[in-house]
């Protein structure tokens, strides 16, 4: 059962060890996959100004363009609880990033969930809107 991204999403649980959450202490970690093979891993980091704190999957996804990677294949998003879907921010940016990529999420009973970004972000506003 979706056996292949197992390890993707135990990077995902490894970045979320890097959180920086001391505001809502909740802890995400994210692990995005390049074509290239290579997984780039990123946690939630907050700020006191509570608006400037920066999500998990966004982290991730900065560090691997940040590299050079332009192909995302998938991302990986733990929480300890499970069933945590990327939020409206995060949606906008996987749209931008990663149109293609499997997103995958730890469910709340242990499942594995893999969704497209389109599932994700209907009614999509992006690069296209604006030729
Ligand atoms: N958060 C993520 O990192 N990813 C999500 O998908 C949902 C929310 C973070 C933002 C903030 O640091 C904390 O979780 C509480 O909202």
């Amino acid at each position: 059962m979706n056996a292949k991204y197992q390890n993707l999403l135990s990077e995902a649980k490894k970045a979320s060890e890097n959180s920086y959450s001391p505001y809502s202490s909740f802890a995400v970690g994210s692990a995005v996959l390049s074509a290239s093979g290579r997984i780039y891993l990123g946690a939630n980091v907050e700020n006191a100004s509570y608006g400037l704190s920066n999500c998990a999957e966004r982290s991730a996804l900065f560090n691997a363009f940040s590299n050079g990677e332009r192909n995302v294949k998938a991302a990986a998003v733990w929480t300890r609880k499970g069933g945590v879907f990327p939020c409206g921010a995060c949606r906008q940016v996987l749209f931008e990033l990663a149109p293609s990529a499997d997103i995958i999420i730890n469910g709340s009973d242990g499942a594995i969930l893999v969704l497209k970004v389109s599932d994700l972000m209907p009614f999509s506003f992006g690069k296209e809107n604006l030729k």
